[in-house]
């Protein structure tokens, strides 16, 4: 079996133990209330949820099963081809989408490979509201020749997962007392993107996470996960991680920090990370719903006052974005000013 390149092993403190499974306790959210006129109940258990854990599960979606078969299908199919084949789609500097071997999570290696798609494309990330520059900064997704029909899948599937993203932002917003479309205006020009994980069978599981902890950056984030399980969740209530059981078919839907800004910590982006597996290989799906890369991102006007002012100051989504060390800025954007 060899060693473990040490890229990957975590510190002692933040290498898995035995968790907590899901106790049953991450909320459940039936979206077939949607039709069923029960909407205020809806709306009022997703804010409870988003208080209580930032995290829940959506069954009832909507997503057609046979889209999500697809994609899982054509994912497989990707990451089955050989590394030479996969890099031929390779992310780097000029390319920010694409494939990617070797994902870093705080500094640490992760033991996954992945995929990343952006929603529109060209994807614009600019710092700057000038044209010019953003000539300049304009990615173009790089799609694989492999499975031939995976351009039409992602799409079709892209299509399927915005429409529930933008739901579940309506119903958010809903929650937060706003109008259901008070948010979507930030996502004209969205820099939103589909991420295809696949973790490798691991065999070091208790040195190594499949991805290290973090907080998701962008406004929510929409995932779907195989049978196989391994995301953990810390739970707000003790600081413990909680493994999410994965139920078939359902999403797992979290709040990220924008969500956190714009409501001004009433919703609190939960710190996550994926153990690894020695046994199962696993795959993963997250959608990142992200604003367009000019949106200034600060608590909500309605959600501040005297009592209440302004937790986080300002921060520009697309200089975010075109920031080489995010977590840095993070850290100086958000979490140093939170006053
Ligand atoms: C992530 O949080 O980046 C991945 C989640 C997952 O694969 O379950
Ligand atoms: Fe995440």
């Amino acid at each position: 079996m060899g060693e473990i390149d040490p890229a990957f092993i975590q510190s002692i403190e933040h290498r898995p133990k035995l968790t907590v499974t899901d106790p049953g306790e991450i909320p459940v959210i039936d979206l077939s209330a949607l039709h069923s006129g029960a909407v205020d109940l809806l709306v009022a258990d997703i804010g409870k949820a988003c208080e209580e854990w930032g995290f829940f599960k959506v069954i009832n979606h909507g997503v057609p099963l046979e889209v999500v078969r697809r994609i899982e299908a054509a994912m497989k199919e990707f990451f089955d081809q050989s590394i030479d084949e996969k890099r031929k789609v390779k992310r780097d500097e000029a390319k920010p989408m694409g494939y990617h071997d070797s994902e870093h999570t705080k500094n640490v290696r992760d033991w996954k490979e992945v995929l990343d798609i952006a929603v529109e494309d060209p994807l614009v990330i600019s710092a700057s509201p000038d044209p010019q520059d953003q000539e300049l900064t304009k990615y173009y997704n790089q799609w694989p020749e492999y499975p031939p029909e995976f351009r039409k899948i992602l799409k079709e599937y892209a299509g399927e997962i915005e429409k529930l993203a933008f739901k579940l932002l309506e119903l958010i917003s809903l929650s937060l007392g706003l109008a259901g479309d008070r948010l979507i205006e930030f996502f004209q020009g969205q820099t939103s993107f589909i991420r295809l994980n696949h973790y490798p069978p691991c065999p070091w599981p208790e040195l190594a996470l499949g991805v290290g902890r973090h907080k998701d950056a962008g406004a929510l984030t929409v995932l779907f996960q195989d049978g196989v399980g391994g995301l953990e969740v810390k739970r707000k209530a003790d600081g413990e991680w909680v493994g999410v059981k994965p139920i078939p078919n359902a999403y797992i839907i979290n709040v990220g920090d924008i969500i956190q800004v714009w409501s001004n910590d009433k919703y609190e982006s939960v710190e996550h990370r994926v153990v690894a597996n020695s046994e199962k290989e696993r795959f993963s799906i997250p959608f990142f719903l992200f604003p367009a890369h000019h949106v200034n991102v600060k608590p909500l006007e309605e959600l501040t006052n005297e009592e209440n002012p302004p937790k986080f100051k300002e921060y520009n989504w697309g200089k975010f974005m075109a920031t080489r060390n995010r977590s840095d800025f993070k850290k100086q954007a958000v979490e140093n000013i939170q006053i």
